[in-house]
C-alpha cells in the first residue's frame, strides 16, 4: 500500500495506473477527492489520486486539499506530479502546450492554505516547486516550457477580458483554478511537488472571439491524455532521491505544531 510518489490528475484524468490496488485513506480533515490507487510505473511505487474526484464532483473551490496532501504523504509519498488545466495568459503559447512554472500568484480568495493551527511556523516558499520534480518533468519532453507563473484564481468562473489582461501585464504566464493551495500544502507536508500545465485555451484577454469556454478545456485536456501520460511515466521513472531537498529540510530545526504523518 505504500507509495514514494503521487500523481494528482487533473480535468478529465480520472485513471493513470493500470492494475493498481485502490485505497480509501483516513485523514483529520476528511475525505480526500477519491480512494488513492497504488500500483508500479517504472519499478517506482506511485500513487495515483484524481484531484476533482470521479466524474469531477469537486470544483476547484470545493476540493479537500488539506485531506489530499495528508492523505498522499500517509501513504508513504514524497514526491508529487500535478498536471492541470491552464488558461494561456502568453500569445507566446498556444493550446496543446505543455509548461513547468517556476512561480505562482495566488489571487484565490476563500480557501484554507494551511495546516497551521497555533504557533509560529512559516512555510518558505519563494520557490513554490520542487527543483528536482520540475527538472524531471522538464527533461521528460523536448518541446515543454521551462518556467512560468501561474496565477491561480478562485473561480469556478473563468476571469473578464479585464482580469485576464491584469494578470498578463503583471507577469502572469498562465491561469487556473488549482494550483493553490495544492503547493504550499505540499511544501508544509514537507513534500516535494511541481505542477504540470497544460494550456488548454487562451484565457480572455488573448482570445478573439467568445473568451473561454468549458468544452473547450475539457475536450483539449481529454485530446492531450496520452502525451500527458506519457511524460509523467518518463518523469516518475528519472526522479532522483528526494533526501536532502529543501522541500523538506525546511523544517529540521522548527518545532512543527502539526502533524506530519508517513
Ligand atoms: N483552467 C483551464 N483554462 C483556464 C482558464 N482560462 N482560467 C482558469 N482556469 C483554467
Amino acid at each position: 500500500m505504500a507509495a514514494e510518489i503521487a500523481v494528482i490528475g487533473g480535468t478529465g484524468f480520472y485513471s493513470f495506473i493500470e492494475d493498481g490496488l485502490e485505497h480509501d485513506v483516513w485523514t483529520p480533515f476528511g475525505e480526500p477527492s477519491a480512494p488513492i490507487t497504488v500500483g508500479v510505473i517504472g519499478g517506482r511505487r506511485v500513487a495515483f489520486l484524481p484531484r476533482h474526484g470521479a466524474g469531477h464532483r469537486f470544483p476547484p473551490h470545493a476540493i479537500n486539499y488539506r485531506a489530499n496532501l495528508w492523505a498522499l504523504r500517509s501513504l508513504g509519498v514524497r514526491q508529487v506530479l500535478a498536471p492541470c488545466a491552464v488558461g494561456g495568459l502568453d500569445p507566446g503559447l498556444a493550446p496543446g502546450d505543455l509548461v513547468v512554472p517556476d512561480q505562482l500568484v495566488d489571487r484565490t480568495q476563500d480557501r484554507v492554505q494551511t495546516y497551521v493551527e497555533s504557533g509560529a511556523v512559516h512555510v518558505p516558499f519563494a520557490d513554490p516547486y520542487c527543483p528536482r520534480v520540475r527538472r524531471a518533468l522538464v527533461r521528460a519532453d523536448p518541446d515543454v516550457r521551462d518556467g512560468g507563473t501561474m496565477v491561480v484564481v478562485e473561480g469556478p468562473r473563468f476571469s473578464t477580458r479585464a482580469e485576464s489582461r491584469q494578470y498578463a501585464a503583471a507577469g502572469g504566464t498562465l491561469v487556473n483554478m488549482t494550483g493553490h493551495p495544492e503547493a504550499v500544502l505540499a511544501r508544509e507536508m514537507r513534500t516535494c511537488y511541481a505542477a504540470l500545465a497544460l494550456v488548454t485555451d487562451m484565457d480572455a484577454g488573448v482570445e478573439t472571439g467568445e473568451g473561454v469556454d468549458q468544452v473547450e478545456v475539457f475536450a483539449r485536456f481529454e485530446a492531450n491524455l496520452a502525451r500527458l501520460g506519457a511524460l509523467l511515466r518518463a518523469a516518475v521513472s528519472s526522479l532522483g532521491d528526494p533526501a536532502g531537498c529543501s522541500c523538506s529540510t525546511w523544517a529540521d530545526d522548527l518545532a512543527l505544531t502539526y502533524d506530519v504523518p508517513g
